[in-house]
């Protein structure tokens, strides 16, 4: 099996990660592995924001919690949030978002860093307690965000690994 198969067959969402830096070039990495996802039409409208400081990432995760009447809720308090955000006006942009978030977390993996897919700002990104934060994040107020990555090196190993039952089937 090459490299890219077993990469893409190991990797499972991880969700307890250590408090341990994820370097810059790391980083790097993934979030150009992001900018080449396919894009519909090739319109590349996205933007990726990694937020490095787990206290603002904490600081979103307390008003999502709020919002979402979810206490405690806190993103699985990673060490990265990589947040993917894309024009409100283009229609494939939860698509084009969602290739994005899968080459993160497939180069992430590459490099022993865990990730997880948080869909929780999705229906929410525009009530102004979380887009103010956002704002803070430079992110464009005419993007809207479909989903995001937490990242980080994994706390514990990898116990949780769901079987993959999804039918295949070759008409020959
Ligand atoms: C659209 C989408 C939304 C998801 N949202 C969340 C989420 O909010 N929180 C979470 O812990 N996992 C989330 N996941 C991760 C799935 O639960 C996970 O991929 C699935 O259980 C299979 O496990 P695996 O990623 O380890 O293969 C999401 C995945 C997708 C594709």
């Amino acid at each position: 099996m090459n490299s890219v198969i077993e990469n893409l067959l190991t990797r499972r969402s991880i969700r307890a990660f250590l408090e341990k830096r994820i370097p810059e070039e790391d980083l790097n990495l993934i979030l150009t592995s992001a900018a080449y996802a396919p894009s519909a039409m090739n319109r590349q409208s996205w933007k990726f924001t990694a937020v490095t400081d787990r206290s603002k990432i904490q600081k979103l995760a307390a008003v999502v919690a709020k919002e979402l009447n979810n206490e405690g809720y806190d993103m699985y308090d990673p060490e990265v949030l990589i947040i993917p955000s894309n024009s409100r006006d283009f229609i494939w942009g939860r698509e084009d978002n969602a290739c994005a978030l899968e080459n993160i977390f497939l180069a992430a993996h590459s490099l022993g860093i865990g990730s997880v897919w948080i869909n929780q700002l999705q229906n929410i990104c525009d009530v102004p307690s979380v887009r103010s934060i956002l704002d803070e994040f430079q992110i464009p107020s005419d993007h809207v965000v479909y989903g995001m990555a937490a990242l980080g090196y994994p706390a514990s190993p990898d116990k949780n690994r769901p079987s993959k039952t999804g039918e295949i089937n070759i008409i020959r």
